[in-house]
């Protein structure tokens, strides 16, 4: 019936999430709150930790991109899954010590990390760092020399893939802020480089095509142009690189229009292509990394918020306004992005109105959805937005000094905050 098989109808005709009461959720935490079924997070993972078992003879690491969403018990929860994490920052690496996660399945990315995050990943001793670009490679030497330590690092590489057409567009995926150009041979003098660098070990190569793709055709792709490219590597330079890493993308499901495959058979598609086009080149298969982070916490997670004022326009449209917004969900007014919205105090009742629901920022575009079905609603009735996981705590902000909701994580029927909410006092604290 849901976006997500965590969520249910209870007896009471309230929207359920794991065995716990939405509305009650939101009477004992207050809202906004972001609730995460940790069940379905775990389960994720574990989908795609099978999936590379089973698919991958040689090997391989699920690293969980924690950029979807990013705070301690995230990173337990991923270290107890067994898997890696994928960080893009000082900050997430930080998160991720503070959290004990073990330090040698982190992989490093970003496209301008500066000589402070370089620095700190060497000491941290993080798995692989994914170098991005020639002056990243000419620093992280230097600073790796400095510290009498070596780094293993993959290079990013554009393959040159427009996941979003699904035409393999190459000009487009050239024009990129990421990574060393396949098509223009950057790529392939990037890797003579990093192969005599000082203090470096070129490990493997990245790519990462694109997010919330349904696709498999695309991934398949980026795979195979990925292996010829390695074995244009061991043919020009007689290296035979031993890693992968295809990245993360994988879709998910936000509203009833959205039919991403299931997980398991986008991998098994894209390591049937993956082997075939090894076998055919002759080359070793190597340890495949990927980077799921909207699959893996995006339908776990739901957004409550109390229904404030409802204005009806006669003839225009009806807003429903909520006491949360862009602050804490930004994609609707950065993407537009659609998702499912239900009164969870009345989530047995026909989605019969059209609504759309606006935030509490002073800002006409603090939208959360426009012209969307909802039940009838009154002040006082808690809202659901649904498949809020990824990329909406780990975007929020202050805006308009709203402090952050807390995050509580439900198992079954027992609920607890994984994250506090933030109080006016937090807001301040940085304040001379
Ligand atoms: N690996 C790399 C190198 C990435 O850049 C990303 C996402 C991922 C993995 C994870 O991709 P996923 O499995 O989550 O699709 N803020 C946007 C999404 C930006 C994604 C950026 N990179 C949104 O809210 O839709």
């Amino acid at each position: 019936m849901f976006v997500s098989d965590c969520l249910n109808v209870n007896d009471k005709g309230h929207l359920s999430i794991g065995g716990c009461d939405t509305v009650e959720l939101a009477h004992t935490y207050g809202t906004p709150l972001y609730v995460m079924d940790e069940p379905s997070i775990r389960q994720a993972l574990r989908e795609y930790k099978r999936s590379i078992d089973e698919n991958y003879e040689n090997g391989g690491m699920v690293a969980y991109a924690s950029k979807a969403c990013s705070f301690k018990e995230m990173y337990r929860i991923v270290a107890q899954e067994g898997c890696g994490a994928d960080v893009v920052s000082g900050g997430e690496l930080y998160t991720a010590g503070q959290a004990g996660f073990p330090m040698e399945r982190v992989y490093f990315h970003g496209n301008n990390k500066t000589n402070g995050d370089l620095r700190m990943a060497l000491e941290y001793g993080v798995g692989r760092i994914v170098v991005d670009n020639l002056y990243e490679l000419e620093q992280l030497s230097n600073i790796a020399r400095e510290m009498g330590k070596t780094a293993a690092v993959y290079l990013r590489i554009t393959p040159g893939i427009d996941a979003h057409t699904h035409s393999f567009i190459r000009t487009g995926q050239i024009d990129s802020k990421f990574g060393f150009t396949l098509q223009t041979g950057d790529a392939m003098a990037a890797v003579k480089k990093a192969v005599k660098a000082d203090n470096i070990t070129l490990r493997g190569l990245h790519c990462h095509i694109g997010s919330q793709i349904f696709d498999e055709q695309p991934f398949i792709h980026a795979a195979e142009v990925m292996l010829t490219f390695m074995d244009e590597i061991r043919q020009e330079t007689g290296i035979t690189l031993p890693e992968l890493n295809l990245g993360g993308g994988f879709g998910i499901r936000y509203t009833a229009s959205d039919h991403p495959k299931a997980y398991g058979d986008y991998m098994r598609l894209v390591a049937g292509a993956a082997k075939k086009k090894a076998e055919e080149l002759d080359f070793p298969f190597p340890y495949i990394v990927i980077e799921p982070g909207r699959s893996v916490v995006g339908t776990a997670g739901i957004t409550l918020y109390t229904v404030g004022g409802v204005k009806e326009i006669p003839d225009v449209r009806t807003y429903v306004s909520v006491d949360g917004g862009m602050p804490d969900n930004p994609r609707y007014i950065l993407y537009q992005s659609a998702y499912t919205a239900l009164i969870a105090n009345k989530a047995d009742q026909p989605a019969d109105q059209v609504v759309t629901i606006a935030g509490r920022c002073c800002e006409s575009g603090d939208l959360l959805q426009e012209d969307t079905p909802l039940q009838f609603c009154e002040p006082g009735d808690i809202l659901a937005v649904l498949a809020t996981g990824a990329y909406n705590y780990s975007m929020s902000s202050n805006y308009n000094r709203l402090p952050r909701p807390a995050v509580v994580m439900v198992k079954g029927d027992t609920s607890r905050v994984v994250v506090k909410a933030e109080t006016f006092a937090d807001l301040t604290r940085n304040d001379v």
